[in-house]
C-alpha cells in the first residue's frame, strides 16, 4: 500500500513514496512563518528556564578552550525543541519530578553533532554566524564535541537509568551512520527515497525519538517507550523533510541559509525527489554538471513550479499524523495536547 497509511498499518519503520500528493497546500507553505506553540512553552516555562541554565553550566570547562567552544554554543540559539520535546513526552507518560537536567540532554547531543557535523560538512556558516571550526580550527572543534557528548552521555545515565543511557548510546550511533550514509551518497542524484529516509531517519529523528521516549524509559515501560518512539521518529522523519524543503523556500533572515544551497551541492532530498519525478530531464541536467550561480534562480523555480515543496510538505504533515496516531494509550491531559500542538508545528515551521 502507498503512502503513510500504508506505512501506519504496516508499522513501517522506513516510509513508502507517498504518490499524488495535494498540490498547493496553503497552510503549509514554505514562505509562511509559523510560530512554535507558545501554549506548549508555556505549559514547562519554568523548567524550560531551569534547563538552559543547567545547559549552559553543562557547557562550561575547566579548560579554557573547550570552555569558549561552550560559550560559543550558548550564544548560538536554538528553538531548543528537544528539551521542550523530552519534558512534554515525560509528562505525557505521567512521570513527575524536576527534569530539568534530563532535559538537557537532547540538546548537549545535538550541539555536539553539528559541532562535527560543520566540520564534515566543510560549512563556512552556522545559524548566519561564522561554523566554530571556522574560528577555533577542527581539532579543538571535535574535541570539545567529544566532551559534549561524554557530558551528555553521564547526565542521562544520572538523571534517567539504565534504559535511558542504553536507548541514547543506541541514537547516538545511528546518527553517526546516517551522517556516513550521507556523505556516501553525497552527490548521488541516483538516491531513493528509501535511501534518503534511511538517512535523515538515522541522522535526525533518531536522536528526537529518544527525546520523546526518555521519560518512559525512566518507567521503564517498553511498551510505552516503543511508542513514544515511534511517535518521535515519526515527527523527526518530517521535522527533517521541512529542514530540507526550507532549503529551497526559506528566507535567509530566517534560517540563516541561502536559498539553494541543497541544489548549489546536488544534494538529494525529498524536494528535488519530487521535482525530478515531475519535470522531465531535470535529473539528467544536473547529473551532467554541477548547477553555476547564474542557473540557480531558473532552477529554483522551476522546483518551486513543479509542486515538489508543497508536496515535501504534505508528506510530512500526514507523517505527523502517523505519529499522532502512537499517542492514543495516553490519557489526555495538557501535555499530550501540547505534544500533539509541538509536532504539528515541526512540520508547518518556516525557520
Ligand atoms: C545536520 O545535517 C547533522 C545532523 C542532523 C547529525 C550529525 C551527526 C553526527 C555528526 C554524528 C553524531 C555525532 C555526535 C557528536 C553526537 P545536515 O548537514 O543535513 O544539516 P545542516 O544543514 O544543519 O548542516
Ligand atoms: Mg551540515
Amino acid at each position: 500500500m502507498d503512502g503513510p497509511q500504508g506505512a501506519r498499518s504496516q508499522g513501517a519503520k522506513i516510509l513508502p513514496l507517498r504518490r499524488g500528493a495535494p498540490k498547493g497546500v496553503a497552510a503549509g507553505s514554505p514562505r509562511t512563518r509559523i510560530q512554535p506553540p507558545a501554549h506548549a512553552w508555556a505549559l514547562v516555562a519554568d523548567e524550560m528556564v531551569r534547563s538552559e541554565h543547567e545547559l549552559i553550566a553543562l557547557l562550561g570547562s575547566r579548560v579554557e578552550q573547550v570552555a569558549e567552544i561552550g560559550r560559543y554554543l550558548a550564544r548560538s540559539g536554538g528553538k531548543r525543541i528537544r528539551p521542550l520535546l523530552t519534558v512534554l513526552g515525560a509528562r505525557a507518560c505521567g512521570v513527575g519530578g524536576d527534569l530539568s537536567r534530563l532535559m538537557s540532554v537532547g540538546e548537549m547531543i545535538h550541539l555536539a553533532s553539528l559541532l562535527h557535523d560543520d566540520v564534515v560538512d566543510s560549512a563556512p556558516t552556522r545559524r548566519g554566524e561564522p561554523a566554530a571550526h571556522m574560528v577555533h580550527g577542527n581539532a579543538l572543534v571535535i574535541l570539545s564535541g567529544d566532551y559534549c557528548l561524554a557530558r551528555a552521555v553521564l547526565l542521562a545515565a544520572e538523571e534517567g537509568g539504565h534504559e535511558c543511557v542504553r536507548h541514547l548510546a543506541q541514537a547516538v550511533a545511528a546518527m553517526s551512520e546516517g551522517e556516513v550514509l550521507q556523505l556516501q551518497r553525497a552527490g548521488r542524484l541516483d538516491t531513493s527515497l528509501e535511501d534518503y529516509l534511511q538517512i535523515i531517519e538515522a541522522k535526525s529523528a533518531a536522536l528526537i525519538s529518544w527525546c520523546a521516549a526518555a521519560g518512559a524509559h525512566i518507567l521503564e515501560d517498553e511498551h510505552l517507550a516503543s511508542r513514544m518512539e515511534a511517535f518521535g521518529r515519526s515527527v523527526g522523519v518530517a521535522f527533517q523533510v521541512t529542514d530540507d524543503v526550507l532549503d529551497y523556500g526559506g528566507e535567509l533572515a530566517q534560517t540563516g541559509k541561502e536559498p539553494g544551497a541543497d541544489l548549489m551541492d546536488r544534494k538529494l532530498t525529498l524536494p528535488l525527489l519530487y521535482a525530478f519525478e515531475a519535470t522531465p530531464g531535470l535529473q539528467t541536467r544536473l547529473e551532467e554538471r554541477p548547477p553555476t550561480r547564474e542557473e540557480l534562480p531558473e532552477l529554483l523555480e522551476i522546483v518551486h513550479d513543479s509542486g515538489a515543496l508543497e508536496r515535501s510538505l504534505a508528506y510530512a504533515r500526514d507523517l505527523v499524523d502517523v505519529g499522532i496516531d502512537q499517542l492514543s494509550p495516553l490519557p489526555d491531559t495538557p501535555y499530550k495536547q501540547a505534544l500533539i500542538d509541538l509536532a504539528t508545528y515541526l512540520a508547518e515551521r518556516a525557520s
